[in-house]
């Protein structure tokens, strides 16, 4: 097995390192509860446009709680809490007139496991288009479901089987379906939580090229547990640790040359 091509590195700088990029996801020193307990504490990044974003650090740093705290999902879970702000091109996602359906809309997910629903490969696509009211013909829903399984690198596999069941397709598959799901309702940020760590090595390069080439329509977010990952796909690296940003900066800086000892010690591997 030979090791997946590592994509030329942006030149682009990230916010946090002074470029003039466009931000897309601004917080401010934002603190996350659950119940009384504090899991993330004054967090402060800014996400720029049309980058990968990788999310770094140790099991329980509170790394799926950010990712989850940006397209709201952590609102199901009783006792949850946000302070400081976060806002999307410039809009507060918390304010209390913001519409949390349109909002996961414009910032889709996709999950460690896929989780296709029990039904055709066309339906899965399909399914958000029409609870969005967003396919106005029979033709216009054939073509959306098309452009979104081409974006996500799934069309040749599929388009002689568009009506079997999503479940039969393999796990890197079905996670590339996942992606043509989200990718369906016309987000601009897609959260993607270790989106490849329950692939082979073949299924998890195909899912880096295809991040790799997201990016220039949108803005990714990755939490990974895999260091080798983040280098190869992201732009940025965010290093959590213990519900803290130790540290957020360029990708290739950050793995040579990080700011911080405790940066350095952890993409070293000293610990984790
Ligand atoms: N639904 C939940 N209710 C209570 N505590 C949670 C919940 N989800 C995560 N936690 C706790 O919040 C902390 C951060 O978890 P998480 O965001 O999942 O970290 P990571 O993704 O970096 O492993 C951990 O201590 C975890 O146990
Ligand atoms: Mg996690």
């Amino acid at each position: 097995m030979t090791a997946p091509p590592r994509p030329a590195l942006s030149r682009v700088l990230s916010p946090s390192e002074g470029a003039a990029d466009v931000t897309k996801v601004d917080v401010v020193n934002m603190d996350f509860y659950y119940g009384s307990r504090r899991v993330l504490e004054q967090i402060t990044v800014k996400i720029a446009a049309n980058h990968v974003t990788a999310l770094i650090g140790p099991s329980g740093c509170g790394k799926s709680t950010f990712l989850r705290s940006l397209n709201r999902m952590n609102d199901i879970i009783p006792g949850a809490r946000v302070e400081g702000s976060v806002r999307i091109d410039g809009e507060d996602i918390y304010a209390p007139s913001v519409d949390v359906v349109a909002l996961r809309r414009r910032v889709g997910m996709v999950f460690q496991k896929s989780n296709p629903f029990p039904k055709s490969i066309f339906e899965n696509v399909a399914y958000g288009l029409r609870i969005n009211g967003m396919a106005g013909s029979r033709e216009d829903l054939q073509g959306r479901v098309e452009t979104s399984l081409r974006a996500a690198a799934l069309w040749d596999e599929v388009k002689d089987r568009l009506q079997t069941s999503a479940l039969a397709l393999s796990g890197g598959q079905q996670q590339r379906l996942c992606i043509a799901r989200a990718l369906a309702v016309e987000p601009d940020i897609l959260l993607m939580d270790e989106p490849a760590s329950a692939l082979d090595p073949i299924a998890t390069q195909r899912i880096e090229e295809l991040i790799y080439e997201l990016k220039t329509r949108y803005t990714i977010v990755i939490v990974t547990h895999n260091m080798q990952q983040a280098a190869r796909v992201s732009d940025v690296t965010a290093f959590f640790w213990l519900g803290k940003l130790v540290e957020c900066g360029r990708t290739d800086r950050i793995f040579t040359a990080p700011t911080e000892k405790l940066t350095e010690d952890y993409v070293t591997g000293r610990f984790g």
